[in-house]
């Protein structure tokens, strides 16, 4: 088995989470694992600190001191959901440099992609047809099925469930336990609270909860992200 270097961006939640299975995740086709060198991370607080046993190498623009090294960005929460899209934009990084971490208890069919970024927890499971983004994260027992289309920076929380031919579009955020009617759209940078049954489209920008799931509020998504459209980040790499 061959060993690649992985840093991670983020020491929060979901990056001690990456960290903690990363002798679990494989490449998406191949055999490959991976050697976890360090959390990076812009909290001038966590600098020099060791967290879950793993070493805060710097703040983030330290991925271009290990140019050998892929990256995945593990930052994210249903307060700040576009944290990730932000961080990428700015870094930068080729296509290459993007790990795509895939727990080996996740199920993905040659039917599937999924984008470079992307981390796929344990017990993800995807059934045929299913087009997963770049940078999109899934917690564990994430369930997409046929002819689910996922946009990039798309967060899925543990126990979402997409019924066939759904779409969540662009860093769109389905909070824990979600689930979604077939051939719904959950609209760009939209939340769905968790625990909610969502039974009809959901518009971009906007904070729905409930069962079903009506809107609660617009969301707070910073104007740059607006005006940012499918396909322009990879333009700015
Ligand atoms: C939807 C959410 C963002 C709303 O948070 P908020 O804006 O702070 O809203 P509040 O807690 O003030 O609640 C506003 C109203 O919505 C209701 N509400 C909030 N979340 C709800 C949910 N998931 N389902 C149903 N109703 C919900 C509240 O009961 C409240 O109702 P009221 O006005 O009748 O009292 C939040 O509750 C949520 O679900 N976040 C996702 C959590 C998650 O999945 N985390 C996973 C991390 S790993």
């Amino acid at each position: 088995m061959t060993f690649r270097d992985l840093l991670i961006v983020g020491a929060g939640g979901f990056a001690r989470e990456t960290a903690a299975s990363i002798r679990d995740f494989r490449a998406l086709h191949g055999s490959s694992g991976w050697r976890l060198l360090g959390f990076l991370d812009d909290d001038p607080a966590r600098a020099d600190t060791v967290v879950d046993g793993v070493p805060v190498l710097g703040g983030s623009d330290a991925v271009h001191r290990w140019p050998n090294a892929l990256v995945v960005v593990c930052t994210g929460s249903p307060t700040n959901w576009w944290s990730r899209a932000r961080i990428v934009t700015r870094l930068g990084l080729p296509d290459d440099r993007w790990a795509t971490l895939v727990h080996s208890t996740a199920v993905v069919p040659r039917t599937c992609d999924v984008g470079p970024g992307s981390v796929l927890m344990a017990q993800t499971v995807l059934t045929t047809a299913v087009s997963v983004g770049a940078h999109v994260h899934t917690m564990p027992h994430v369930v997409l099925t046929h002819d689910d289309t996922v946009g990039e920076f798309a967060t899925l929380a543990a126990g979402v469930r997409l019924a066939g031919g759904v779409a969540v579009e662009r860093g769109a955020y389905l909070g824990a336990g979600a689930m979604v009617r077939e051939h719904c759209r959950v609209g760009a940078w939209s939340l769905v609270g968790m625990g909610s049954v969502v039974t009809r489209d959901v518009p971009p920008a906007e904070v729905w909860a409930g069962t079903p799931a009506r809107r609660l509020r617009s969301a707070p998504v910073p104007a740059e992200m607006h005006g940012l459209h499918e396909g322009e980040m990879g333009d700015e790499r």
